[in-house]
């Protein structure tokens, strides 16, 4: 197992939209989806996608609400209602610093586990943001795109110091 380097904002790696997984068993998946678990640990994060450890393959990880990790292979996800959320968002991409995203509140996701089978199921609150934001990934797409009023984006301290977050975050925990 390894700890894996994490692209930067303005690496093209991030731009890219990623490729199909042909084989998610494939040793080379198994030990990806292991290095990224301990990349996460490492980070204390709760998601990561491929591209952000420079590989632009279909697949990313999250960390589940009992503590574990889930991965998805070649996942499609479609937003289930007309209702939004509002929540602020980190990538650890963008390392400091957040913004607030509007997003489908519900999804439907389907895609594939770790021994190839198809999954699917629906998602709602803090997993359906997380697994949007790691989908984005792979379309090439980060946070601050998908964002209506830039206004409310910055450094995670000044934000805290002058206007507290509700403590809803994707991908990087707030100290
Ligand atoms: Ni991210």
């Amino acid at each position: 197992m390894a700890i894996l380097k994490i692209a930067h904002l303005g690496h093209p790696v991030l731009l890219q939209r990623a490729e199909a997984v042909a084989d998610p068993t494939a040793p080379e998946m198994r030990r990806l989806v292991a290095d990224m678990v301990e990349t996460l640990q490492d980070i204390g994060g709760l998601g990561l996608a491929a591209p952000q450890v420079h590989v632009s393959l279909r697949l990313f990880i999250w960390r589940t609400a009992v503590g574990g990790h889930s991965a998805l292979f070649n996942p499609e996800i479609a937003p289930l209602g007309q209702e939004t959320e509002e929540a602020w968002e980190g990538c650890l991409s963008i390392p400091g610093l957040r913004g607030a995203v509007q997003r489908p509140a519900r999804i439907a996701f389907r895609g594939q586990d770790i021994a190839g089978t198809w999954i699917e199921g629906e998602a709602a609150g803090m997993a359906a943001r997380v697994m949007q934001h790691e989908h984005d990934h792979l379309e090439g797409i980060l946070y601050p795109m998908r964002m209506a009023d830039l206004s409310r984006f910055g450094f995670n301290e000044e934000l805290a110091r002058f206007n507290p977050p509700k403590p809803v975050e994707n991908e990087r925990q707030t100290p």
